[in-house]
Order: C-alpha cells, then sequence, then structure tokens
C-alpha cells in the first residue's frame, strides 16, 4: 500500500511517502520520501507556537514539500493507494490547513487514479506506531507505550497491534511544555526541551531537590505544573545569585526530576500489566537522559521485557509516523471523520 502522508498538527509542516505492507501479521514500513519544513524561527520571538502563523506556515510549505515528493516519484499520483492526514490532536487551524490540503489533492488525483482512498489519522498513535519505522521493533504483547511530547504525555496499554487502552495521561501541562516553560523561566529559546538538554550538561542534577508530583500515587497518572512552579520559586529566591552554573544545575536537577517521574511511572505501569515490551515515542523521547534511564530501568528491572525508543528523527513531529497509524487504522477497519478536533480519541 503506498501512502502519501500529511501532518500539520502543531509546528511542523511534514509530508512523507511510505509504502506499507505485511498487515497485522508482519506490519513493515518503507520510507520512499520524508520531508519536514520546520516552523521554529517563526514562532520563536513569541515564545511558542501561535496558531494562525502556524496555519500560515502550513499553508506556504505543504506545496513546497508535495513539490518534492512529486519529484521522488512523479507517478505518485497515479501509484498512490491511500491519501492520510492528521485530523486529531492538534491545534484546530493547523490541522484544517492539512486537511483542506488532502482533500483537495484526493480531488485532484481521483480522476486518474479512481481507487485511492483519503483517510483521517491520530497524532498520537502516529507517536505510537512511529516504533516501527526502523524496522527494529518486534511488537510482543502486552506492551506498555508512554508517549511524551509537547501536548500530551499518555500512557497506554496494548494488548495486541491495534488494540489500546489508555492508562494515564498527565492532568496539567504535558512533559514537552513542561520543559518548554522552564526553558522560558531560564530564558532560553523555544522549543525549551533541548536546549534544558544541552545546558543541564554542564549542571549538577542533584543540586535542587525538585519535587517529583504524583510518584507516590498508585495510578498512572502524571502532573508537571507543580514541578515548573518550584522551578519558578527556586529562580526567584536565587535572583541576586543566577549566573550560567545556576542555570545548568537548574535545568539539570528538573530534567532529573521529570524523566524520574516518566520512568517510575512506566515501570510500574509494565510491572503491573506483565509487560513484554515497553516503547518510548513522541519529542520527549528525543531526550537523551530519558531514553538512556528508561532502557536501563527496562533492563535492570525487567530482565525478560524488550525496549525500543525510535531514533531521533522520528521522535519529533513527522509524516512517516502518520502514514503508519493510518495503515493501522486500515488494517482494523478504523474510520475518523476529516474533521480538525483538539482532542484525542481512544
Ligand atoms: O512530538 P513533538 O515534536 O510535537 C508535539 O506533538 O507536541 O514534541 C515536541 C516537544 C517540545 O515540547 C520539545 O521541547 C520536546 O518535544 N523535546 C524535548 C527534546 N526534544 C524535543 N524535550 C526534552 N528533551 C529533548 N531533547
Ligand atoms: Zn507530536
Amino acid at each position: 500500500m503506498n501512502i502519501l502522508a500529511i501532518e500539520t498538527s502543531c509546528d511542523e509542516t511534514a509530508v512523507a511517502l511510505v509504502r506499507a505492507a505485511g498487515g497485522l501479521k508482519n506490519p513493515r514500513f518503507q520510507i520512499l520520501a520524508d520531508f519536514v519544513s520546520s516552523q521554529i524561527a517563526v514562532h520563536r520571538p513569541f515564545g511558542g507556537v501561535v496558531p494562525n502563523l502556524a496555519k500560515r506556515e502550513h499553508a506556504k510549505n505543504l506545496p513546497v514539500l508535495l513539490k518534492k515528493i512529486l519529484r521522488t516519484d512523479s507517478r505518485i499520483p497515479n501509484s498512490a493507494d491511500l491519501i492520510a492526514v492528521t485530523v486529531s490532536p492538534g491545534l484546530e487551524p493547523a490541522l484544517w490547513t492539512g486537511i483542506e490540503f488532502a482533500k483537495s489533492l484526493f480531488k485532484n488525483w481521483r480522476s486518474k487514479n479512481p481507487g485511492i482512498k483519503l483517510a483521517g489519522a491520530s497524532h498520537i498513535e502516529g507517536h505510537l506506531y512511529s516504533n516501527f519505522l526502523d524496522g527494529r521493533f518486534a511488537p510482543v504483547f502486552p506492551n506498555v507505550s508512554l508517549v511524551a511530547s509537547g501536548g500530551h504525555t499518555t500512557l497506554l496499554l496494548m494488548k495486541n497491534l491495534t488494540e489500546m487502552k489508555k492508562i494515564g495521561e498527565t492532568r496539567d501541562d504535558a512533559a514537552g511544555e513542561a520543559f518548554d516553560k522552564v526553558a522560558r523561566l531560564l530564558g532560553l529559546p523555544y522549543p525549551g526541551g533541548p536546549e534544558i538538554a544541552k545546558i543541564a550538561e554542564k549542571g549538577n542534577p542533584e543540586a535542587v531537590a525538585f519535587p517529583r508530583p504524583m510518584l507516590d500515587q498508585k495510578n498512572y497518572d502524571f502532573s508537571f505544573s507543580g514541578l515548573k512552579t518550584a522551578v519558578l520559586y527556586r529562580l526567584r529566591d536565587n535572583a541576586a545569585q543566577i549566573n550560567e552554573q545556576l542555570k545548568a544545575d537548574v535545568a539539570a536537577s528538573f530534567q532529573k526530576a521529570a524523566v524520574d517521574v516518566l520512568v517510575v511511572k512506566t515501570i510500574r505501569a509494565a510491572k503491573e500489566f506483565g509487560a513484554k515490551t515497553v516503547t518510548l515515542s513522541g519529542g520527549v523521547a528525543a531526550n537523551k537522559l530519558l531514553r538512556d534511564t528508561l532502557k536501563k530501568t527496562v533492563k535492570k528491572e525487567l530482565p525478560a521485557c524488550r525496549f525500543h525508543v525510535p531514533p531521533l528523527k522520528y521522535c519529533t513531529d513527522n509524516a512517516a509516523m502518520i502514514a503508519a497509524a493510518a495503515y493501522f487504522d486500515f488494517l482494523r477497519g478504523k474510520k475518523r471523520r476529516l474533521t480538525a478536533s483538539s482532542t484525542a480519541s481512544f
């Protein structure tokens, strides 16, 4: 199945061409072309994503990326089996740009390619299934999957390839959002995750004993806003002494606290549900401390369990993962309305 996938849920415009095969028995993805156009420079002066600017940039970037795709394979309007587009969750004005673009492509291509289909896809499931993109994940169930991005922090339990249940989520800020907000407090540019990770390398993770919110509660939910507020107070109380070392110490201590909570809750869920595989994905999965700590902890505490995290470029937003999510929707006969929504449905 040749899938042209479009992703515009936030601040990355992405288009990919993916060949999916193997069905539920042996799902495989060959990424034929994969383009991402980042809007970071546009949003950076505002310290975060501005929805209407995102919409304008998506409208500008989509035709450019499509041209690049057509340059890699000019036959795709005739040979594509499916156009897949993210419909939720995300910023609605941004999502609509992708949906309208996909609809008009579908209309144009259908005259020469009557078998082509158009389908909506879930961004969170895209992150979840991004684990398949490097061809190195052997799906053994049950699987516990942590999806941590700028908009979501969700723990999913998968019984098989298509049946998933949300077992936990953040009650306030998403993990990536907490990184972004703490970065802003430290005077670092957007997006904050990579900036915090960078300055944390020079800091002491034990310097400040930040709280580990909800760690002792017997559920799989997260909360990051208290941790962010603790950083705010720490900086305010030490305003006279703020220098590069103090900032690095705060960044390292915050990163350690956030990673601790994510790892402990994921491991607890994996134990409770007898997970045979643990997966990690979403933009925050690009964080080296999180990748390394979760991998090490799975190995130590669940020796029979396998761990997988996608390569860095498939952790942050991309369209190849949307093709994968659309393929699994197709395999289980799931249809989504072509309507933008800010909330996720499972
Ligand atoms: O999945 P993603 O690209 O977009 C959303 O779906 O939100 O995730 C973006 C988020 C941002 O909050 C960004 O700061 C965070 O992922 N992020 C990181 C790192 N790289 C990106 N957070 C921590 N450490 C990183 N290295
Ligand atoms: Zn994302």
